[in-house]
């Protein structure tokens, strides 16, 4: 499937299965957050998942082991195609819920989703992370989070496109990186809110397994022109690296 995942950050249901209807074909699948799962439930979910879309559920499960293997339970009904849930949540929490998506997905007869790690929120900083108790500088703590994540059984980790290329060193090949703060290049110059930013291509040569991007596609004036010039630039990186390897 397609490495462009686009973030259906949207006021409502009926503008998201819209984008998704817009978008088919040219996103790889879509990234539903809280605040689109707290107007419209599960009920928006297994619609954009019956239309055939990959769904990135984004809720950041972090709660008692107990609890999140019941949420992931949960999200494993609608069909989701990922899940993440928080890792400092701690390794017992994370082997919860890849049991859980392992064991409702058997159950229910469905592909058992790809359960991943959100290591540090790119809203924190070394200060913030100090403020917490964290000793370790922001890069060392997302490094030994996403090993952790990793021991404890999950598929990879949401990181910033800063810290992609030291988490793929750290956990190989066959780890996924989803990461977001996509910006320049063909996902456009306005920055919003995002500060470390990177362009599509430059992500995934940092080593990103699927990029996710919000704003530059949703509120551009033409939603489908805007993702097709993403997956043409990652088109282009994929054409130049077949040809320098053959
Ligand atoms: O509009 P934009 O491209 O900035 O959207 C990025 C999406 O990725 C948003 O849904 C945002 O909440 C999410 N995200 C992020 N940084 C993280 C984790 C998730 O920007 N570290």
């Amino acid at each position: 499937m397609g490495q462009l995942l686009v973030a259906l950050d949207v006021e409502s249901g009926s503008r998201a299965l819209e984008l998704a209807t817009e978008l088919r074909g040219v996103a790889g699948g879509f990234k539903v957050g809280s605040r689109l799962f707290t107007t419209e439930g599960p009920d928006l979910v297994r619609r954009l998942v019956a239309s055939g879309a990959p769904v990135f559920l984004d809720l950041k499960f972090h709660d008692i082991p107990n609890t999140v293997a019941q949420a992931v339970e949960a999200a494993v009904s609608t069909g989701v195609w990922m899940v993440d849930v928080h890792a400092s949540g701690g390794v017992p929490m994370m082997q919860a819920a890849a049991r859980a998506a392992a064991d409702a997905a058997a159950r229910e007869g469905r592909r058992r989703p790809i359960v991943i790690g959100v290591t540090v929120l790119t809203s924190m900083d070394d200060a913030t992370l100090e403020s917490i108790g964290v000793q370790r500088t922001l890069l060392e703590q997302v490094v030994t989070l996403a090993r952790m994540a990793q021991d404890a059984g999950l598929d990879g980790v949401v990181a910033s496109p800063q810290e992609t290329a030291a988490i793929r060193a750290a956990c190989g090949s066959d780890f996924s990186i989803v990461t977001p703060g996509i910006r320049g290049a063909s996902a456009g110059t306005a920055k919003n809110d995002q500060s470390r930013t990177m362009g599509p291509a430059d992500a995934i040569r940092a080593g990103a397994s699927y990029i996710v991007v919000g704003r530059p596609i949703i509120a551009a004036a033409d939603p489908r022109a805007a993702a097709a010039a993403i997956v043409e630039e990652l088109g282009r990186l994929k054409a130049a690296s077949t040809a320098t390897s053959r």
